[in-house]
């Protein structure tokens, strides 16, 4: 690892230090875990002419919409209906019901806000759709007797932190191959209050305090190489170095900044594996890198 390059690592560490002594609450970081099947979309599930039905996955809950998930929501907005009906058996199955329809309703409502004037109020408006759809699934867990979704036994804000915790970065993502099966659907009860969203962090992000920090920063990406004279170092120090936490980047404006800090978490995870073994470490480690920069 050239020395420019680990100055731009430790300074993306720093960022997330600033963070950590700026919230008197760190968030702690959401789970990376890349899951294939989400990643293309539609839930894989088995037909039910072709033996056992396979339990429906659903990716729940949606992820909180920021600048670097708008472009994704928009487009999932004019996605066809995420979990179509028949996709569900007839019976059963109702947790995962629920949550499609919670996501179904959100898609629908995030429509609406892709007619909305600037980036900064489409992304103030699919939070209020995000949390009014978020809202109304957990009046619907509260009406029947089950057990309810964690976060909805939260309350304000921290009910919002726990589902924005515990949402998967391939929320909006939709499959390129967009069939014309099932157009989207609209679904009523969402209207974007615009008065709401003045004087938000949202609408004047010049204001929010970690702007002047990450002004300053750089991130140095891709990565170095890892090789015999650091891999050492990188095995033995991957715990103490802090992740990127979603809420200590600015909410818009820094997309690319996110995207980078995503994938450097995401390659630390891959390291922590390839140290695992000491023999392959080094290769191990290299092709992860490589695989990272042919991304960007
Ligand atoms: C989907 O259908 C509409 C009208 O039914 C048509 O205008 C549009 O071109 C179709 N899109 C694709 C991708 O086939
Ligand atoms: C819109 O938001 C403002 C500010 O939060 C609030 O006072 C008002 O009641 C809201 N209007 C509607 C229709 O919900």
């Amino acid at each position: 690892m050239s020395s420019s390059r680990a100055l731009g690592l430790y300074l993306t560490l720093l960022l997330a230090l600033l963070c950590y002594a700026s919230e008197a609450r760190p968030v702690p970081q959401r789970p990376l875990i890349p899951n294939l099947a989400k990643l293309f979309g539609r839930p894989v599930i088995k037909p039910r002419s072709m033996g056992p039905v396979t339990e429906p996955e659903v990716d729940f809950p949606p992820a909180f919409p920021t600048a670097s998930n708008l472009q994704d929501i928009l487009r999932f907005s004019k996605a066809p209906v995420r979990y179509p009906k028949d996709m569900f058996p007839e019976s059963g199955f109702g947790r995962q019901v629920r949550q499609a329809d919670a996501v179904n309703q959100l898609q629908s409502w995030y429509s609406v806000c892709s007619a909305v004037g600037t980036q900064e109020e489409q992304i103030c408006c699919a939070q209020q759709a995000w949390k009014k759809s978020l809202s109304a699934y957990c009046e619907g867990e509260f009406r029947i007797k089950t057990s309810h979704y964690f976060c909805c036994h939260k309350t304000g804000r921290a009910r919002w932190n726990c589902f924005d915790k515990e949402a998967s970065d391939s929320s909006y993502q939709v499959s390129s191959e967009v069939s014309n099966g099932s157009t989207p659907q609209k679904i009523q009860g969402f209207k974007y209050n615009s008065s709401a969203c003045k004087g938000s962090s949202v609408a004047s992000p010049k204001t929010s305090p970690l702007m002047k920090q990450t002004e300053v920063l750089s991130i140095s990406f891709p990565p170095g190489r890892p090789d015999s004279s650091n891999i050492a170092n990188i095995c033995a120090h991957h715990k103490i170095r802090p992740r990127y936490m979603p809420k200590c980047l600015p909410r818009t404006g820094y997309g690319w900044l996110v995207r980078q800090s995503k994938a450097i978490n995401v390659l630390e995870r891959e390291y922590n594996q390839c140290c695992k073994d000491k023999k392959s470490q080094q290769r191990c480690a290299e092709k992860k890198v490589k695989k990272k920069k042919s991304q960007f």
